[in-house]
């Protein structure tokens, strides 16, 4: 879809007049999986392909909204900006954002028709919801001159996610769509939001992406509940260490606590949780020294904890991810996102991407009975103004 496109089925839908168009993007996480709502580290990058938002303001008293990849449209009174709709609206991921200008006293005093169109494959755990909220919020923010900073517009994303759609996520997705910048991914500490952009400059090496196009999206239910098992995890180390998250106890001070847990189950979930922490703040030092192999290292053990011990990998994503890890020329290979189905990210070298792509996609198709896509990441910029 071109911008020419955009503007003409805003036409369609809305009429003649000016519009302006705004674009976020879906991201890939390199390594950091299920640490954002623990206060640890995380490291995503932005990617090329996101959601756009073409705008008109209006003098009407409602929002209007429509999509070009879904049929549902909504028109929301501007005193009801608060108001969830029906749980599985796509609506409620725009509105929600909206909802949080209006908590902290920005409320849109006219109205606006909102036309979104998305390219970043659904249910592929590469954050087309996370892309969608961020978008919505640079577009409100620079229309009705709110002058919120895009780390806020994140953070309201990523409350609508919360309190429109049930799922309490962290910081991560909203964070890498709105602050992301090309050819680099961003070293964030969900604890304290401070973050670094380090160049992500893979001399002969790509950065593959294979959807598993497994039917499972991310569960509101599943994640949710791992949330509330390192929630439990907390609780049981207190005693010994006032911690408040998990990002606080090192892997050895976890390890001397092992015997503690009578929940077999909270222990392996904060286990992975901290090994993980660790994980990803070597492998980013990795990565500046140019230990690219190290890095895949890291990428492997990341998937090896997040199937074993916090469990939200499955057979698609397994599978995908033993294949790839068969092919000569590649460097390491896991899940990215949320898991429950979605896609797994991969250091491949150059000349090993085409037999990379064909034997996986054969392979995994033949084991799981699902036709798998691949895309050569491009690491692209966040959310911003396109015209
Ligand atoms: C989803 C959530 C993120 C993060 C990842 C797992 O993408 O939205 O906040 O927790 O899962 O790392």
């Amino acid at each position: 879809m071109e911008i020419n496109d955009l503007k003409v089925a805003f036409k369609k839908n809305y009429g003649e007049g000016n519009v302006s168009g705004y674009f976020s993007p879906g991201r890939v996480n390199l390594i950091g999986e299920h640490t954002d709502y623990n206060g640890g580290y995380v490291f995503p990058c932005a990617l090329t392909f996101g959601t756009y938002c073409v705008i008109r303001k209006t003098n009407n008293p409602f929002l209007r909204f429509a999509s070009l990849n879904l049929e549902s449209n909504e028109q929301i009174s501007l005193d009801a900006l608060t108001t969830p709709l029906a749980r599985g609206n796509w609506v409620n991921y725009p509105l929600g954002t909206i909802a949080q200008f209006v908590k902290r006293g920005f409320k849109p005093e006219t109205g606006a028709d909102i036309l979104i169109y998305g390219n970043v494959p659904g249910g592929a755990g590469l954050s087309s919801s996370a892309a969608l909220e961020v978008v919505t919020a640079v577009a409100i923010n620079d229309q009705y001159n709110f002058g919120i900073g895009k780390v806020d517009l994140a953070l309201m994303g990523q409350k609508a996610e919360h309190e429109f759609a049930g799922v309490n996520c962290g910081i991560m997705d909203q964070f890498a769509s709105a602050m992301g910048e090309a050819d680099h991914a961003i070293f964030l500490n969900c604890d304290t939001l401070e973050f670094e952009l380090v160049p992500v400059k893979l001399e002969g090496i790509k950065i593959v992406i294979g959807n598993t196009n497994s039917p499972h999206s991310l569960d509101s239910g599943k994640y949710n509940e791992r949330v509330a098992q390192c929630q439990a995890a907390v609780e049981t180390i207190k005693p010994f260490k006032n911690i408040t998250n998990l990002a606080e106890i090192s892997p050895e001070e976890f390890f001397s606590l092992e015997d503690k847990f009578n929940d077999d189950v909270a222990k392996r979930r904060a286990r992975h949780v901290v090994t993980e922490i660790k994980r990803t703040t070597d492998a980013v030092r990795e990565l500046k020294a140019g230990n690219i192999v190290e890095f895949g290292r890291l990428m492997n053990g990341s998937h090896d904890s997040l199937k074993a011990d916090y469990e939200v990998t499955g057979p698609e994503l397994d599978t995908m991810v033993e294949e790839a890890r068969k092919i000569e020329g590649v460097i390491g290979s896991r899940m990215t996102g949320g898991g429950f189905g979605g896609s797994t990210v991969s250091l491949v070298k150059d000349e090993a991407v085409d037999t990379f792509i064909e034997q996986v996609g054969k392979k995994y198709q033949e084991r799981t009975g699902l036709k798998p896509e691949f895309y050569v990441a491009e690491i692209g910029q966040g959310g911003h103004k396109i015209f």
